[in-house]
């Protein structure tokens, strides 16, 4: 699709985008988080907009303006991002997680500041896993026919990764990049290959985040196909 000429060919569609990091609380001042900036998701929410889609843009600890015309549900933990998602993916024709979830959160919340004590080790922080909101959006497909695309970043031999993950997964489509030291987080540009659980995969060359998104939506739109919105 040529950018700056959007098609309308979301119009009537509601989409949902989640966006940014999540951050793990372990005391009132300090969390895990990870370094996504939400650019991508952002880009996601800002060009189905600009498509026609009703967007609800669930945004994990951005600090990004809001896309115009865009409903944004501000979230903190992964368990926020989780009932954030689902509550708005039952009336959604596509779920796009581009977010960054923690894997893992700490097992023990602080509700005081945790300090250091003379000649003490610190204690070692214990942690338990946090639901996988992308699985579960697949395994439950909310509406029929909604396409649900999850986001991989991997360091080694990304392409295998990222089929097991998909099938992993259970998702439509599941975008794959590449990560390193300096990256994709918090750049303006991405460089993917989408996969498709139908054996598809579209790479996408080093760009805009946005010609990503369009990509993105465009796959999407085609697995929407032509069914009344
Ligand atoms: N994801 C999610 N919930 C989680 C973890 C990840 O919804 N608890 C979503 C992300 O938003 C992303 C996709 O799953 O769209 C893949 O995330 P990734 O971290 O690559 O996958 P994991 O299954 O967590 O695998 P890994 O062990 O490689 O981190
Ligand atoms: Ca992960």
């Amino acid at each position: 699709l040529a950018r700056g000429v959007p098609a309308r060919d979301l119009t009537g569609r509601h989409v949902v985008v989640s966006a940014g990091g999540t951050r793990e609380p372990l005391d009132p001042v300090r969390y895990l988080g990870n370094r996504s900036s939400g650019r991508q998701g952002y880009a996601l929410a800002a060009t189905a907009a600009a498509r026609g889609a009703r967007v609800t843009l669930v945004a994990a600890n951005t600090a990004l303006p809001d896309p115009g015309g865009v409903t944004v549900v501000p979230v903190g933990t992964a368990r926020q991002l989780r009932e954030a998602v689902l509550k708005a993916a039952p009336d959604a024709d596509a779920v796009v997680m581009a977010a960054a979830v923690a894997d893992f959160r700490p097992a023990h919340y602080a509700s005081g500041k945790i300090k250091k004590r003379d000649g003490q080790d610190p204690e070692p922080v214990a942690l338990v896993r946090n639901p996988d909101v992308l699985a579960e959006v697949a395994a439950e497909r909310a509406r029929p026919g909604q396409v649900v695309v999850g986001f991989a970043a991997e360091t080694d031999d990304v392409l295998a990764a990222g089929r097991a993950k998909l099938a992993r997964k259970g998702c439509d489509l599941l975008v794959v990049n590449e990560v390193g030291e300096d990256r994709t987080f918090g750049s303006p540009d991405n460089e993917a290959v989408v996969l498709a659980a139908d054996g598809g995969s579209t790479p996408v060359p080093h760009g805009p985040k946005e010609a990503l998104a369009d990509t993105v939506w465009d796959l999407v739109a085609a697995r929407l196909g032509q069914g009344a919105p």
